[in-house]
């Protein structure tokens, strides 16, 4: 949490005034193959075109900044949908063509997750109605071949999907303890995390980024802890994936959750594990069900349909990677991946440096209102990554009022807690409403946030 003398110091936003609308550029890379930060309209011009609820026929367009709840999806998900419909549609594993034609989409988005998450092979990757679901689902498995006093280590950070799947062990004997943060920048606090460790500990369930207060903790560094103790580490993605590239092998995480709604797809989940521990463990199902890796995990149908637009989702990430990745989308060493893999590599690069730019943009606007709180790190802590989720108070209106006021003006964002309970306890917000969350995208632009801060210093100028 900041705020009082660090927002203070902040440069003011009215002595930036509007942002110039850029000519077409496409950023300027960095010896490493990285876009160096870049506010350029021309790139969310070119994306947003391809998202049909962004500029609906009739109406206002709306200005989506409630990403962190869920992300708008380019046509090319609809159309995937529709077209499975119309040519694909039945069960797996039939005698007849559409069962062939199902079969191969759901390889084929097995295989475009593999790519998104570097995962080694496609049997790695786990498709289920959502991140939440498959969590519970994976706990209760682990849970069988842990005796009483073994321990879990979850964080203050995580949202609710990450912790209380952890802590229903309990009634089954473990432990479950909680790594705490630094309340002034919502960092994970490292020393806490050490502490929470011991030769008890059997897994470490961390969040790759704060769906509340944006903080990505040092996830690789967790991992190689956690392994140092013997533990396994779960990995809750959910609100890293849209924002950065993920590379499950470089992490060496055991397993990793996402959810396809938060990344510009449809509304389903998807489980990473290494494959000695999908094969090791045993999972809940039914018997006739495969007993392969990795279909011995997904209870039930699959949603055929929105895999169909999964898939999609992740070419559409891959065209960015084709069309804005510059001239060093060849290989380098540190990336370790080649093809559709390496291309998203490159594609979240760009999304990651395009939307740093719009986020200090929108932290220097906050602070410029000068009795803002806003809880997490400023942008500026380098030492404190994090991706554009915004939580912030003031004094003017309550959060779910500002929501409101926002709303009138087709900007579109959330209060409360969004399910990162303890962080909102832990920052004394749960039972006063919460927080206003401000969550960016690729597709948003400086013009959108300049209209929301405008909006927000009419108001704090006519209420002072
Ligand atoms: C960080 C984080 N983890 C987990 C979840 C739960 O995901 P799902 O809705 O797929 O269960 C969310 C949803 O908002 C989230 O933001």
């Amino acid at each position: 949490m900041y705020g009082g003398r660090l927002l203070k110091s902040l440069p003011y936003y009215r002595r930036f005034g509007r942002p110039k609308a850029t000519t077409p550029r496409r950023g300027r890379w960095s010896a490493a193959g990285i876009l160096e930060p870049m506010i350029d309209s021309a790139f969310a011009a070119q994306v947003r075109a391809r998202f049909p609820s962004l500029h609906p026929p009739a109406g206002p367009a709306p200005i989506f900044f409630d990403n962190p709840g869920g992300t708008q999806v380019p046509q090319g998900v609809p159309d995937a949908i529709v077209h499975y419909y119309s040519t694909s549609n039945a069960n797996v594993g039939g005698a007849f063509a559409t069962s062939h034609r199902t079969d191969a989409v759901i390889a084929e988005a097995r295989q475009a997750m593999a790519d998104l998450l570097h995962a080694p092979s496609p049997d790695c990757i786990v498709f289920g109605p959502s991140m939440t679901t498959l969590t519970f689902h994976l706990a209760r498995s682990l849970a069988d071949i842990w005796t009483p006093g073994d321990e879990v280590v979850v964080t203050t950070l995580d949202h609710d999907a990450n912790i209380t799947p952890w802590t229903d062990l309990e009634a089954a004997g473990a432990v479950v303890k909680c790594a705490d943060i630094h309340p002034e920048t919502c960092a994970l606090d490292m020393e806490s995390f050490a502490r929470a460790l011991s030769p008890r500990t059997r897994l470490v369930a961390v969040t790759h980024a704060s769906n509340a207060v944006g903080v990505v903790p040092p996830v690789a560094q967790i991992v190689q802890m956690a392994h140092a103790v013997g533990a396994l580490v779960f990995v809750d993605a959910v609100q890293y994936a849209p924002h950065g590239p993920i590379d499950v092998q470089a992490l060496d995480c055991d397993f990793l959750a996402c959810s396809a709604y938060k990344f510009f797809g449809p509304h389903l989940g998807i489980l990473y594990g290494k494959r000695e521990h999908l094969e090791r463990l045993t999972p809940h199902k039914v018997r006739p069900a495969k007993n392969t890796v990795p279909q011995r995990w997904e209870t039930g149908t699959l949603n055929h349909e929105c895999l169909a637009g999964l898939s999609a989702a992740v070419e559409h990430l891959a065209w960015i990677g084709e069309t804005f990745s510059g001239p060093t989308a060849e290989h380098s060493p540190a990336d370790g991946c080649a093809g559709r893999a390496l291309t998203l590599k490159h594609a979240m690069r760009t999304l990651h440096s395009y939307e740093q730019g719009l986020m200090t943009q929108l932290l220097t606007g906050l602070g410029a209102l000068g009795d803002a709180t806003l809880y997490g790190p400023s942008g500026g802590e380098e030492h404190v990554p994090r991706v554009p989720t915004v939580a912030w108070t003031w004094p003017r209106l309550a959060p779910r009022a500002t929501c409101e006021l926002l709303a009138r003006h087709d900007i579109c964002a959330w209060s409360g807690n969004y399910y990162a309970l303890r962080l909102m306890e832990r920052l004394g917000l749960e039972g006063t409403g919460g927080a206003v969350r401000l969550g960016l995208a690729h597709y948003n632009t400086p013009e959108e946030i300049t209209t929301l801060l405008d909006i927000l210093h009419r108001v704090s100028s006519q209420t002072r």
